[in-house]
C-alpha cells in the first residue's frame, strides 16, 4: 500500500512539473505568436504541447489553474502602440479536433446537452487574425483585435483601409457589431514580397504573419499599401434585428453588403460535416488564401445560447484542424550558418516547391542530431511541410526513391565564413564558432543591432551590412556610427538620396531609449523584457557595465542565468572597446525618460469628459507614447485641452487662458502631422 501512494505521489509530481513545464512554454509560444507576430514554432508542434498539456490537466484535475493556457485566450496588448478597447462581448477562441473520432465525441457533447438532434454549418478557418468590427447608424466606427479577449487594441484606423463597405445606407440598424478574420489571399501576398525584395526589404515568412504585421503598423498609411482582406464569421449585436440561425445572420450581412465566406455552408448533421471536411481538404490548394481547419457550428441560435461556453471558447462550435499541407521534392544540398552568436545551423537546400501557396526553396534542419536521427542524406527525395508556420521543415526522406548516391551529410569542423574551428560544447546541440571576429557572426551583429526591436536603423539592412563589411568601412556594429557621406557614396548602388537617408537614419539611431540599446548589443538571453528591467532598474549603461552578478540578479525580473550573462558581457574586452566608441560618437548611454520622440513632443495635455474611441488609460498612454505630456490641470503652459462627452471645468477654464481645445478628431489629426523638429517647441 505505502508502495503504491509513494509511486503515484511520484506520479503526481511528475506531472505537476510537465504541467508547470508546459504552461510556460505555452504561455511563451502565445505571446511569440499572438503579441509579438514573430512565432518560433510550426502551429503543429504548438497544438502537440497544448494538447499534452490539456490532456495532463484531463488526468489531474487537481493541478487545473484559472491562469493555465487552456483556460484563457490566448493573444496579447501592446499598448505602446494602439489604445485599448474593451469587447462588449469577450472574443473568445476555438476548441480544436484531429479527428474524426473527436469530432464525434464533440457531436454527442452537443446532442446530451441540449436533449436533441441540431444543423450544422460548415466554414473555412481562415488563417488571419480575429478582429472585432462596430457600426453606428450604418457606419463603420471602431475595429480591435482580440487582445486577451476581453481588452483588445484600438486599430480602427488600419482596418478602415481594408476595402470593405464603411457605410451601410439608411436602413442599416443602428447598432451593429460583428466578428471577422483579417488576413491576406496568397496572390497578394506573393506580390506584396516581390514588392518588399525589389525594395530591399526582408521578406514575409507566410500570409497571416503578413496579415499581422500589416495590422499593427504605427502608420495606417503603411497599412494602405499592404493588401489585406476581411471575411465575416460571427454577429455579436444587432439593435433591433433577432436571428434563429446563424446562416440567416449570415445572409444578412450578405444582404448589407457586407463580407462572409462564400464556402459557408449549412450541412445538417455530422455525415454532412465530415463530407464537407473532406471537400475542402481536397479543394485546399484551390482556395485562395490559407485555411488552417475547417470550423463547425451549430447552426441554432437559441440552441448556442443554451451550450454556452467555457472561459476560453464556446461549446456550440469547433475547429476540425487539417494536417500541415506538405510536398515532395530534392534535397539538392545541405548548408550551414553562422548565426550572431556563433551558432552552426545546418539548413536544408531545395529544388523550389510549391507547398501550401508558398514557393519554398530552403527549411531548417535545427543541428546535426536531428539530421542524423531523420536520415536525412543529400539528393534525397524528402516531404516538406508547411504548416503556416514561420519557416518549413523537413519531415522526413522517402527511403524508396533513393538511387543509392545520396550523400551522408557531415557537420563541418570548421566555420563555412572564417575558417575557424566550429565547438560543441558538454550537453549542447550546437556547434558554435568561437571566433569572435569571425565576418559572418559581425554581420549578424550588425543586422541585429540595426534591427527593428534594436536601434531600428532603417535603412542599414541585411545587403546594405554585407557591403559595409566588404568594403572594410566598419569592423563592428558601433562603427556604423563613423560612417561619413564620402565613404557610403562608394557604396555600390547609393547614391546622394540613399546617403542622406542611411546617415540619417544613424544620427536618429544615437538617441534611442537605452532598453533598445542594451537589445542591440545582442547580449545573450538579453531580449525586450531582461532589457527593459535592466534600464529601469539601472537607468545608464555604465551602472550597469559597473553592477555585479549579484546586483544583476536582485533586479526584479532578471535572474541568475540573465545576471551571469551581462556580467561576463561587459567583463570583455571587446565591450569595452564598443562602448568607448559608442561614448565618442555621441549614442545615448542614459536614460533621460522625459525625452522621447514623436509627433507630440514637447506639447502637453489635459484630458477632460469622455472620447468615444479611447478609454482613459488609452488615450493617456496614446499621448505619453507620441512624446506628449499629460498633466491633470489646466495652465497657461498647457498646450491642448482633449474634451470628450460631459466635460468638467477644465474646459471652462481652457477657454478662459485661452488654451487651444481639441476634439478626439482634432487629437488624431495632431497625432499624424509630422514630428517638429529639433529647434521648435
Ligand atoms: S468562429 C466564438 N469562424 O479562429 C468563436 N472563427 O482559433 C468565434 N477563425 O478566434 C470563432 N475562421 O479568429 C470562427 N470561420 C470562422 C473562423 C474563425 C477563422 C478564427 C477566429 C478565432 C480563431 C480560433
Amino acid at each position: 500500500m505505502a508502495k503504491t501512494s509513494a509511486k503515484s505521489e511520484a506520479t503526481k509530481e511528475q506531472a505537476r512539473a510537465r504541467v508547470a513545464a508546459l504552461r510556460a512554454q505555452v504561455a511563451y509560444h502565445d505571446h511569440r505568436y499572438h503579441t509579438l507576430d514573430a512565432p518560433e514554432i510550426a502551429d503543429a508542434e504548438y497544438d502537440a504541447l497544448f494538447a499534452e498539456l490539456k490532456a495532463l490537466e484531463a488526468a489531474h484535475p487537481d493541478l487545473v489553474v484559472a491562469d493555465s493556457p487552456t483556460q484563457k485566450v490566448g493573444g496579447g496588448i501592446r499598448s505602446e502602440l494602439f489604445a485599448p478597447v474593451t469587447h462588449s462581448a469577450r472574443l473568445l477562441s476555438l476548441d480544436n479536433v484531429f479527428d474524426e473520432v473527436s469530432l464525434e465525441a464533440w457531436y454527442e457533447r452537443v446532442k446530451k446537452g441540449l436533449g436533441r438532434d441540431v444543423a450544422l454549418v460548415c466554414e473555412p478557418k481562415i488563417d488571419g487574425l480575429s478582429i472585432a468590427v462596430t457600426y453606428e447608424s450604418g457606419r463603420f466606427v471602431r475595429a480591435a483585435t482580440r487582445g486577451d479577449g476581453a481588452v483588445g487594441e484600438d486599430v480602427t484606423a488600419n482596418v478602415a483601409t481594408i476595402t470593405f463597405p464603411k457605410d451601410l445606407g439608411p436602413s442599416a440598424p443602428r447598432h451593429l457589431e460583428v466578428r471577422g478574420e483579417v488576413f491576406m489571399r496568397r496572390d497578394a501576398f506573393d506580390a506584396l514580397n516581390r514588392r518588399l525584395g525589389e525594395e530591399g526589404k526582408a521578406l514575409i515568412a507566410n500570409p497571416r504573419n503578413g496579415a499581422a504585421g500589416s495590422l499593427r503598423q504605427k502608420d495606417p498609411r503603411e497599412t494602405a499599401t499592404r493588401p489585406l482582406d476581411l471575411v465575416l464569421h460571427g454577429i455579436v449585436k444587432v439593435e433591433g434585428e433577432r436571428f434563429t440561425t446563424y446562416a440567416g445572420a449570415l445572409e444578412r450581412l450578405r444582404e448589407m453588403g457586407l463580407p462572409v465566406h462564400p464556402r459557408s455552408q449549412r450541412v445538417g448533421d455530422l455525415a454532412g460535416a465530415k463530407a464537407y471536411i473532406a471537400k475542402i481538404a481536397d479543394a485546399r490548394l484551390a482556395i485562395d488564401h490559407d485555411i488552417d481547419g475547417i470550423v463547425i457550428k451549430v447552426d441554432e441560435v437559441g440552441a448556442q445560447e443554451e451550450l454556452g461556453a467555457t472561459s476560453k471558447a464556446p461549446r456550440w462550435a469547433v475547429a476540425f484542424k487539417l494536417p500541415p499541407e506538405q510536398a515532395h521534392t530534392r534535397l539538392k544540398d545541405i548548408m550551414v550558418s553562422i548565426g550572431r552568436t556563433g551558432a552552426a545551423t545546418p539548413f536544408a537546400v531545395l529544388e523550389p516547391v510549391r507547398v501550401g501557396g508558398v514557393t519554398v526553396s530552403m527549411a531548417t534542419l535545427h543541428n546535426e542530431d536531428e539530421i542524423a536521427r531523420k536520415d536525412l542524406r543529400i539528393g534525397d527525395t524528402i516531404v516538406v511541410q508547411r504548416a503556416g508556420d514561420v519557416i518549413p521543415e523537413v519531415v522526413a526522406p522517402i527511403v524508396e526513391k533513393r538511387a543509392g548516391n545520396e550523400v551522408i551529410f557531415v557537420m563541418p569542423s570548421v566555420c563555412p565564413a572564417c575558417g575557424g574551428p566550429l565547438e560543441r560544447g558538454e550537453g549542447e546541440s550546437v556547434r558554435r564558432c568561437t571566433n569572435l571576429d569571425c565576418s559572418a557572426q559581425t554581420w549578424g551583429r550588425i543586422c541585429h543591432f540595426a534591427g527593428r526591436d534594436a536601434l531600428d536603423i532603417t535603412h542599414l539592412g541585411e545587403s546594405t551590412a554585407s557591403l559595409l563589411l566588404d568594403q572594410g568601412l566598419v569592423e563592428d556594429a558601433a562603427d556604423v556610427f563613423f560612417l561619413t557621406a564620402e565613404q557610403v557614396g562608394q557604396l555600390p548602388g547609393f547614391k546622394d538620396k540613399s546617403v542622406q537617408n542611411l546617415l540619417a537614419a544613424i544620427e536618429a539611431a544615437k538617441d534611442r531609449p537605452i532598453d533598445r540599446l542594451l537589445i542591440a548589443l545582442g547580449i545573450r538571453h538579453v531580449g525586450k523584457s531582461a532589457a527593459g528591467a535592466l534600464a529601469d532598474h539601472f537607468s545608464s549603461i555604465e551602472a550597469i557595465a559597473a553592477a555585479s552578478e549579484e546586483e544583476l540578479a536582485a533586479v526584479p525580473g532578471l535572474g541568475a542565468i540573465i545576471a551571469k550573462s551581462v556580467a561576463e558581457y561587459f567583463r570583455r574586452e571587446t565591450t569595452h572597446r564598443i562602448l568607448e566608441k559608442l561614448r565618442r560618437a555621441g549614442v545615448r548611454l542614459a536614460e533621460v525618460r522625459e525625452k522621447r520622440e514623436g509627433p507630440l513632443l514637447g506639447k502637453t495635455f489635459v484630458v477632460t469628459g469622455t472620447l468615444p474611441g479611447f478609454s482613459r488609460e488609452g488615450i493617456e498612454a496614446r499621448i505619453t507614447e507620441l512624446g506628449g505630456k499629460v498633466t491633470s490641470s489646466v495652465s497657461k503652459k498647457t498646450s491642448y485641452v482633449l474634451a470628450g462627452a460631459e466635460p468638467g471645468t477644465k474646459l471652462d477654464k481652457a477657454e478662459k487662458l485661452g488654451v487651444p481645445v481639441l476634439d478626439e478628431a482634432g487629437f488624431l489629426q495632431l497625432c499624424e502631422a509630422p514630428p517638429p523638429s529639433p529647434t521648435e517647441g
